[in-house]
C-alpha cells in the first residue's frame, strides 16, 4: 500500500492542499487504484515555505500547487504503485 501523505496544516490549506488532495482523489480512482493507494492528511510537515508539502511514502515533496496534482500523480506516484 503506498501511502500519500497531504499537509492540511493552515499554510498548505491557504496554497490549496484542498484542492491537491481532491484532484489526486479522482486520478486514483480514474487509474482504478482504490485500496492500493491510501491518502491521508498531517499537520504542519514544516517545509511550507513557497505552497503544498505532500509525502509519497517516506519522499517529500513541497512547493506543490493545486494545478500541478495531476502531473505530479502521474511522475511520483503512479510508477511506484
Ligand atoms: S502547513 Fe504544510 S508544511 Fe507547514
Amino acid at each position: 500500500m503506498l501511502v500519500i501523505t497531504i499537509c492540511v496544516g493552515s499554510s498548505c490549506s491557504i496554497r490549496g492542499s484542498d484542492d491537491f488532495a481532491q484532484t489526486l482523489q479522482q486520478c486514483i480512482v480514474d487509474e482504478g487504484l482504490e485500496g492500493r493507494v491510501d491518502m491521508v492528511g498531517a499537520f504542519c510537515m514544516e517545509t511550507c515555505s513557497k505552497g503544498v508539502s505532500v509525502k509519497v511514502d517516506e519522499r517529500t515533496f513541497s512547493g506543490l500547487c493545486p494545478e500541478d496534482a495531476r502531473d505530479f500523480f502521474y511522475k511520483e506516484i503512479l510508477p511506484y504503485v
